[in-house]
């Protein structure tokens, strides 16, 4: 990553590029923007498909073990039933009776019980009216010093507010973060405020109530997917019969996921609307921490692969208080970002635990027979055992957060006359356009030829742009700061020996080149796996 000075900056000059070149926008942005949506524009997409491609790739064509599926977002409503999301998949949350964030317990900043906590308001006036309140509501006896309160103690939650360091915080509230709707042609509200009004004439108040009307919406209601994952374990019998599959084997998916996060943060690292690369590798009984092991170790690989190479990557274990209380072990891999380490993709052993829970939800034994295999407590051959998982679930649009933040970096000008410059040290393979076609000026045929060079890039389906606008120094500036790796440049000597200059972006290195090798000499660096082959 580029040595920037703050890293705050950095965060900002990723988001204000990301904007201005055409990666990333705010959602519904002429309407004022819906917190926490992003759209990826022309340069986004293709990084962001050329990622999911990648992996895809890795996963899928690169091996004979591991098969696709593309399954539905919304599934049947027994599908989260039995997997917990419906009773489980929630986030605590808390209000700060000060400052009024409300926020997610399991988030906010950690602290030992009976510590002295500093209340940090915006200003004096809020200090003051603050402290007016806690003495009032709490019967908190504080000191106001300017816009700080002091004199509070940490209760024996073992967190504050993060937003002013409060410890009067409400109770803790669990809120389900999937997505609701209704699937069906009749709108269910008529049918809810039957029922309400028919359970209020009954005396029903409260929890009773909301379980009355809770009853009456989930004769229709589903759930925008919160993750990939389910599908394929629903799936399992289907694909393992369909494709003659035997473990270890894995099933892959990749798309859309939705959960209704109560903190969205870092642009789009945290959002309600993002995409997964969720494989599910099932794997005989006991061979479960052989696998992990061997997913950890290839899912690093695969990020270095793809250019998160440097000392920004790491692997970190889960340990036992982490650990969902079916999984018998999980690690991370962590990226640093520019506030500090976090999650890039997670690779969990999950044990038998989905499968038995679909079993048991639907009825349908699922299990694999391996009639070769002796069974373990019986000896006897024919083996029917319900198979371990091991999942890699890695975050496509965190991933492209990453690529960016690592990417991202600023040279200052030399002496040899080389200018400053912003770059984006994509790998050439994830890079939107892969090359730049250049006439240095437009005239003298030059764009003639550089258009026949683009016209054989297109027909070739490998992404380029013909580019005549401005000095050629600009250009080169524009193509650097959104990753081109190649720059071909159509020039007076062209008419003269039939060749073109190709600049690379990382060196500036120029060399001169057949025109008709041009879509070659590009087509072969791509091919190559080096991160930056330049
Ligand atoms: N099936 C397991 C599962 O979904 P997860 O850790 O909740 O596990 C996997 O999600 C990955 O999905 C994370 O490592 C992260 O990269 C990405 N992810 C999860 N929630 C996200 C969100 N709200 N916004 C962006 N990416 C998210």
């Amino acid at each position: 990553m580029a040595e920037q000075g703050s890293e705050q900056a950095l965060m900002q000059k990723v988001v204000s590029l990301c904007k201005r070149r055409g990666f990333v926008f705010q959602s519904s942005e002429i309407y004022g923007g819906l917190k926490s949506a992003y759209d990826y524009g022309p340069l986004g997409v293709e990084l962001k498909r050329n990622l999911m491609n990648e992996w895809w790739s890795a996963m899928v064509h690169q091996r004979e073990d591991i098969v696709g599926l593309d399954a539905s977002i919304i599934m049947h409503p027994d599908v989260w039933r039995s997997s917990g999301h419906v009773a489980n998949f929630s986030d605590p949350l808390v209000d700060c009776k000060v400052c009024g964030e409300r926020f997610r317990a399991d988030k906010a900043p950690k602290v030992a019980a009976g510590e002295a906590a500093t209340i940090t308001l915006g200003d004096k006036e809020r200090a003051r009216l603050a402290l007016e309140k806690l003495e009032r509501t709490e019967g908190a006896k504080l000191e106001r010093r300017g816009k700080e309160l002091l004199g509070a103690r940490t209760g024996d939650r073992g967190y504050v507010c993060p937003n002013c360091g409060s410890p009067f915080l409400s109770e803790e509230r669990q809120f389900n973060t999937m997505f609701r709707s209704s699937l069906g042609p009749v709108d269910p509200i008529g049918r809810v405020i039957e029922a309400a009004k028919a359970a209020v004439a009954e005396g029903l108040e409260d929890a009773a109530l909301r379980k009355r009307v809770d009853e009456v919406l989930n004769e229709s209601t589903v759930y925008l997917r919160p993750e990939t994952a389910q599908a394929m374990f629903v799936q399992f019998l289907n694909i393992q019969q369909s494709m003659s599959l035997k473990p270890p084997f894995g099933i892959a998916q990749m798309g859309k996921s939705f959960r209704n996060e109560v903190t969205v943060e870092h642009f789009i690292f945290r959002s309600c609307e993002f995409e997964q690369m969720e494989m599910e590798f099932f794997v005989p009984p006991g061979e479960g921490p052989k696998w992990l092991d061997y997913w950890k170790e290839e899912r690093l690989r695969w990020w270095k692969a793809v250019g998160l190479a440097g000392d920004n990557l790491r692997l970190r274990q889960h340990g036992p208080d982490e650990l969902a209380h079916y999984s018998n072990g999980c690690f991370d891999v962590e990226y640093k970002f520019p506030w500090g380490w976090d999650e890039l993709e997670g690779i969990a052993s999950r044990t038998d635990y989905d499968l038995k829970a679909h079993t048991t939800g639907s009825g349908k034994k699922l299990i694999y027979n391996d009639v070769e295999a002796a069974d373990p407590e019986t000896g006897q051959k024919g083996w029917k055992y319900v198979p371990h998982v091991i999942e890699p679930a890695a975050g496509a649009t965190r991933g492209v957060l990453a690529l960016m933040c690592e990417a991202y970096a600023e040279e200052p000008g030399g002496e040899d006359g080389k200018g400053e410059r912003n770059l984006l040290k994509l790998h050439p393979r994830l890079a939107p356009y892969k090359a730049a076609v250049l006439p240095l000026v437009k005239r003298d045929g030059m764009p003639e030829v550089a258009r026949r060079i683009a016209e054989a890039f297109f027909s070739a389906g490998v992404k380029a742009r013909y580019d005549e606008q401005h000095a050629i120094g600009k250009r080169y500036a524009r193509h650097d700061e959104i990753g081109t790796p190649y720059c071909l440049t159509v020039d007076s000597q062209t008419s003269e020996d039939d060749t073109v200059t190709i600049r690379y972006r990382d060196s500036r290195r120029q060399e001169r080149i057949k025109v008709a090798d041009a879509l070659s000499v590009v087509q072969n660096a791509l091919l190559s796996t080096g991160a930056q082959p330049l």
